[in-house]
């Protein structure tokens, strides 16, 4: 049996996303018409529903453990953020257990794994009361990225070696696949670097964000994780508590896991059971475990590692390269180029299931519609278009390419709309046009207005080989000061009057605009 963790982050992150993640948490932005994260839900859904084979070496003959059984969202937004969206994803995924761990204080992308650590591992009971299955291996998934993800290719690389090297009796098991892709020299600085051995798949080396070229092979933040990784990261945890010692980033939680009371030292030592500690899975895992496999690599320039190199060898971590789609979502120009990818996803999905109705899987229990042209003479559209069912679209309107109309939205006569995302409860008045942009929820735009953001800034570079988008594009222009081109977005409850020319600019929530502006932040 498979679980799967998915890191949120919290209310801190998402500074790049502002001001679409002022009103809803960047993870449950809607891309496509789902929430960032129900697309990794449903990743770990189809998995199930596709892996219908067992490995080809046959060392695994119980196919249900290689479904995922259990989603966990692991952040440390407050609980009533995820409620609503807790409650929908259980009712869509009746087969899937989906829960929220929340942690005390932001605990870095391995300190809230060892943290959780028991609910993690813990076999999910069954019906009749008896123990159920004990977790093989476990995904964690950045909560920020999006793709096409691998998660078969990933469990076949995981599991292959991990039989290949106990035939071998090899000692160094295979503790984590991490999803890879190529990206350009110039962009791979800005994500983790690894050397990856061609032919064992061994990372040898890795760098976080490295300061100097190191690799074109960068990590995906998607990873599989054996159980034993635990151990890897205990003794990671033992390292920094010595070294620490009474460290300011060291929290003490109580005996009762399930009831987290953070303290900040104050309680005596009988009654510490563990120490929760920021831990990184980049820096502080896997740059320990690249370099293991025996390559003897020394430290890399990221300077940043707080472990020693030398311990006592645990285990391998494998690179899974892929060339599916796959981006970061940390601006908002982000969220165009992921929704026009999921779109074309859902779509080919779609295409498939009717073409091979029985041996593929079944269709995700995704309530959505893509448009192609509404048969009851309604609206026309080109390309993918996802309009909410709620949604009312006038049937002069013309849609698509690349475009998601969110729930109770309201798209009026003669309106044109392109590569865009329209939110909740939105309103779009008569013939107006919106391209390039994201509208916000309960935003209004009156009628002959144009909204329209810049289409460079909103897709990596065609031109170039693996170009991914750029991660780190300054919002201002540093030699006129000026907004650098951007798609435009409204905030939420923004209000746009007839006739207003909105260009490349980003309006910050409940604003009213009585005039046209163009290349401004608008406060
Ligand atoms: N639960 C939890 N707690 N999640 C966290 C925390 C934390 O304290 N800190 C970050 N995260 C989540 C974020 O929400 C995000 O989903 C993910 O962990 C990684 O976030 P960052 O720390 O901002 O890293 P990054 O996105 O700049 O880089 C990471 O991802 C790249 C691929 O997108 C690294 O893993 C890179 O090596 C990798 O290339
Ligand atoms: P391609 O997308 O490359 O095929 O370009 P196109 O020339 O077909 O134009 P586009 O798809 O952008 O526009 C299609 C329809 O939208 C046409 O009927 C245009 O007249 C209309 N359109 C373009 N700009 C505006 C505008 O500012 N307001 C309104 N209401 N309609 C517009």
């Amino acid at each position: 049996m498979l679980k799967a963790v998915i890191l949120i982050g919290g209310p801190s992150k998402g500074t790049r996303f502002r001001p679409l993640s002022l009103d809803v948490p960047k993870p449950l932005f809607p891309v496509a018409g789902l929430p960032v994260v129900q697309h990794h839900i449903d990743a770990c859904y189809r998995l199930g529903q596709q892996r219908s084979s067992i490995p080809e070496d046959g060392s695994e003959s119980n196919v249900s453990k290689y479904c995922v059984a259990e989603v966990l969202l692991l952040g440390y937004y407050g609980d009533d953020e995820l409620a609503d969206f807790l409650l929908t994803a259980t009712q869509s995924y009746p087969s899937l257990r989906i829960r929220y761990l929340r942690e005390p204080d932001a605990l870095g992308t391995a300190g809230g794994l060892y943290h959780f650590r028991e609910t993690i591992l813990a076999p999910l009971g069954n019906t009749d009361g008896s123990e159920g299955e004990q977790v093989q291996a476990f995904f964690v998934m950045n909560g920020d990225v999006c793709a096409d993800f691998p998660l078969d290719e990933m469990l076949d690389m995981h599991f292959c070696n991990n039989s290949l090297q106990s035939q071998h009796q090899q000692k160094q098991p295979v503790l984590i696949t991490v999803m890879a892709t190529e990206t350009t020299r110039q962009q791979s600085v800005h994500y983790g670097c690894m050397v990856v051995d061609k032919e064992t798949n061994i990372i040898q080396h890795y760098v976080e964000k490295p300061s100097t070229f190191v690799s074109n092979t960068v990590n995906c933040g998607v990873y599989l994780c054996s159980p034993r990784l635990f151990d890897t990261i205990a003794e990671i945890h033992l390292e920094m508590s010595n070294s620490n010692g009474n460290g300011t980033q060291q929290h003490t939680i109580s005996s009762n896991k399930n009831n987290i009371n953070l303290q900040q030292q104050q309680k005596p030592t009988e009654e510490r059971v563990a120490a929760a500690m920021v831990m990184w899975m980049e820096q502080d895992v896997l740059r320990r475990l690249a370099g293991e496999s025996g390559s003897g690599c020394s430290s890399g320039g990221d300077g940043g590692s707080r472990i020693k190199k030398d311990a006592v060898c645990s285990g391998v971590a494998l690179a899974a390269t892929t060339r599916n789609w796959w981006s970061q979502l940390k601006t908002a120009g982000a969220a165009i180029y992921a929704n026009r990818h999921y779109l074309a996803l859902r779509q080919q999905r779609q295409r498939l299931l009717q073409r091979e109705p029985i041996d593929l899987p079944l269709p995700s229990p995704v309530k959505c519609r893509l448009a192609t042209a509404d048969p009851k003479g309604g609206y026309s559209t080109i390309g993918n278009v996802y309009v909410h069912p709620s949604a009312q679209v006038h049937p002069t309107a013309l849609l698509g390419p690349n475009v998601s109309v969110g729930e109770g939205a309201c798209i009026d006569q003669g309106v044109r709309i392109k590569e865009s995302i329209v939110l909740q409860d939105a309103v779009i008045g008569q013939h107006s046009l919106v391209m390039h942009s994201i509208i916000g929820r309960r935003a209004k735009v009156g009628a002959w207005c144009r909204v329209e953001g810049s289409a460079a800034c909103s897709d990596p570079n065609p031109n170039v080989a693996y170009a991914k988008m750029t991660p780190q594009l300054p919002l201002f222009n540093a030699l006129d000061g000026r907004l650098n081109p951007s798609i435009t977005i409204l905030g939420c409850g923004v209000n746009v009057e007839s006739e207003v020319v909105l260009l490349n600019s980003i309006v910050l929530p409940y604003k009213t605009l009585t005039r046209s502006y163009k290349n401004e932040i608008i406060l």
